[in-house]
């Protein structure tokens, strides 16, 4: 089985990063083949709108990394999607990929109900998990990354389960792998009253996260 993950951070052990790595961790041991692209790596240009790739798949004016990833999303048996929440949304460059994606991967067909927006991609149900960072501690900072990413995995998944993973409260890059010395520093920084107390409370939240996320992933492939 193969699990194909795409990471919208552009730093790398970043809050996301480091979450979907626990996610594929959990996915490998439960015997899946995970391949992760780093968004920020690939080549891919700006959607000019000219919508011809609606009738195609295939978009004219630019040769860069769409095609071999609309092969590689074609193989996976899972999708991982992962963005951080940039302005209340995913960032720019994850959004300019899957404005490509669109008409790469998705057609609009006639049916009796009306049109209907049907996947590309070869019909696999696939099971997917949407993760979404934020600075915020209010869960709802997610929110319109979780709907996006959801959007797409519904798409594509054809019935298979989708699965959330929310992190607010992570305002500093890797603070996901921070221990409680380190995050003990962070608060006393932020001049925060108890701190030790706080950073144990800490530590424990972020190992919370990476143990769920692992089973997660883990659950993705054994439940297949
Ligand atoms: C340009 C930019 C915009 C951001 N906008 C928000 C925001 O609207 N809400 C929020 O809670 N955090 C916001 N953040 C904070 C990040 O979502 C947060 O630090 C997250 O953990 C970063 O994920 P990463 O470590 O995977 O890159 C923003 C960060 C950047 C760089």
């Amino acid at each position: 089985m193969k699990i194909v993950a795409l990471m919208g951070s552009p730093r790398e052990g970043s809050n996301t990063d480091t979450i979907m790595d626990k996610v594929l961790e959990g996915a490998r041991e439960a015997g899946a083949e995970t391949k992760k692209f780093k968004v920020w790596d690939l080549n891919i240009s700006p959607c000019q709108g000219c919508m011809s790739c609606r009738e195609t798949g295939i978009c004219k004016h630019y040769d860069d990394d769409l095609a071999n990833l609309v092969t590689e999303l074609g193989e996976a048996d899972g999708l991982v999607l992962g963005a951080p929440v940039w302005g209340g949304f995913v960032p720019g460059q994850f959004k300019m990929l899957f404005d490509r994606l669109v008409g790469a991967v998705m057609s609009i067909q006639p049916s009796a109900e009306g049109v209907q927006v049907i996947s590309r991609l070869p019909w696999k149900k696939r099971n997917g998990i949407s993760i979404a960072a934020c600075a915020s501690p209010a869960k709802e900072m997610t929110e319109a990354n979780i709907i996006f990413l959801n959007h797409f995995l519904q798409l594509h998944g054809n019935g298979g389960d989708i699965r959330e993973i929310r992190a607010p409260g992570l305002g500093e890059y890797g603070q996901v792998r921070m221990d409680s010395d380190d995050l003990e520093k962070r608060l006393e920084a932020m001049g925060m009253e108890n701190p030790g107390m706080m950073a144990v409370q800490s530590e424990k939240i972020n190992q919370d996260f990476l143990h769920s996320a692992y089973e997660v992933g883990e659950k993705m492939v054994k439940e297949f």
